[in-house]
């Protein structure tokens, strides 16, 4: 281990890290192979690791968390691939048109990657769609299928195509984007909480298949994040959203995403088959 001041390493990022925030403690854990930690700042939140030299992948980056995800991943160095329905453009990313659903795109998009870079060390399972907020009873079945088809089958078809490059390697790092919904179960939204318990399901089902090569799968589970996502709910949702939350607020983009990041680094690289509440304090466990 020895000592690095943040700032020193990424001078220019436009990305809060709080310039002049006092960032007086750090660790770089040396040798490891994935991600050391570059430097922690005080109360702020920010972490900086080096994540470079590897690859990422992020489903959903366009926009929101998963446009939080890879900034910070960018920031630390990596190349990332940004797989969207809506491709946006995202400062030293590759954005790639890719609807999580649909085999034949992921296939595609997976081929043009490799033939760049052959490696894929990290996969952010993040597309998601709320879909409408109703009463189960009132809900469309093609709306249900398509939530689960995004939401779930989404995340199996995206990780069944990447994880044997994973496997070629030896090692990887997977996190699936579940929700608060899928531990708890919300009104108004059965199918979205259904898909997102599958999400869990399987993240802990996955990782203990594949612990028996240097490859981690573990699941982040957000409460209300201030995003489109749930903006277009309105804003009466929204505050009631705020009401039920104990420290009275929505959770931000770079808080998820500042978990993500810990997530893929040699800080959790004994986390496996694991859900981290991401809720301020409102998921009960
Ligand atoms: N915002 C929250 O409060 C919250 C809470 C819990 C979980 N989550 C989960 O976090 C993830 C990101 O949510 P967000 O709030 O940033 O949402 P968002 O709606 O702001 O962004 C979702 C992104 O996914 C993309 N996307 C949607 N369908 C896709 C598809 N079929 N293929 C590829 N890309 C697709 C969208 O284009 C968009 O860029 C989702 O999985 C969501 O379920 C969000």
């Amino acid at each position: 281990m020895r000592a690095s001041r943040a700032g020193d390493q990424f001078p220019n990022a436009d990305y809060p890290f709080h310039e002049g925030a006092g960032c007086d403690v750090s660790i770089e854990l040396l040798g490891a192979e994935f991600s050391p930690i570059i430097a922690n700042s005080k109360m702020t939140g920010d972490v900086q690791y080096d994540f470079s030299g590897q690859t990422v992948v992020v489903t959903g980056g366009s926009r929101g968390i998963g446009r939080a995800v890879a900034t910070q991943f960018v920031r630390s160095g990596a190349l990332v691939w940004v797989w969207d329905i809506n491709p946006a453009e995202l400062d030293s990313t590759h954005s790639l048109r890719v609807d999580v659903t649909k085999g034949d795109q992921i296939a595609k998009a997976l081929a043009l990657m490799v033939s760049q870079s052959p490696r894929i060390d990290i996969l952010v399972n993040n597309a998601g769609y709320l879909g409408s907020y109703l009463p189960f009873e009132r809900l469309d079945p093609d709306e249900w299928q398509r939530i689960l088809q995004v939401n779930l089958l989404g995340v199996f078809e995206v990780t069944r195509q990447i994880l044997p490059i994973m496997r070629r390697a030896g090692r990887g790092r997977i996190v699936n984007m579940g929700s608060l919904a899928g531990k708890e179960g919300l009104p108004g939204l059965a199918a979205y909480s259904a898909a997102s318990a599958g999400v869990i399901a399987f993240t802990k089902a996955l990782a203990r298949e594949v612990c028996d090569a240097d490859i981690r799968v573990n699941c982040v589970a957000p409460g209300p994040i201030d995003t489109d996502l749930i903006r277009r709910l309105g804003n009466g949702v929204v505050e009631e959203m705020i009401t039920a939350s104990p420290p009275k607020r929505l959770g931000t983009v770079h808080e998820v995403a500042g978990m993500v990041l810990w997530l893929c680094s040699a800080a959790s690289a004994f986390s496996t088959g694991a859900v981290f509440d991401m809720s301020g304090g409102r998921a009960r466990y």
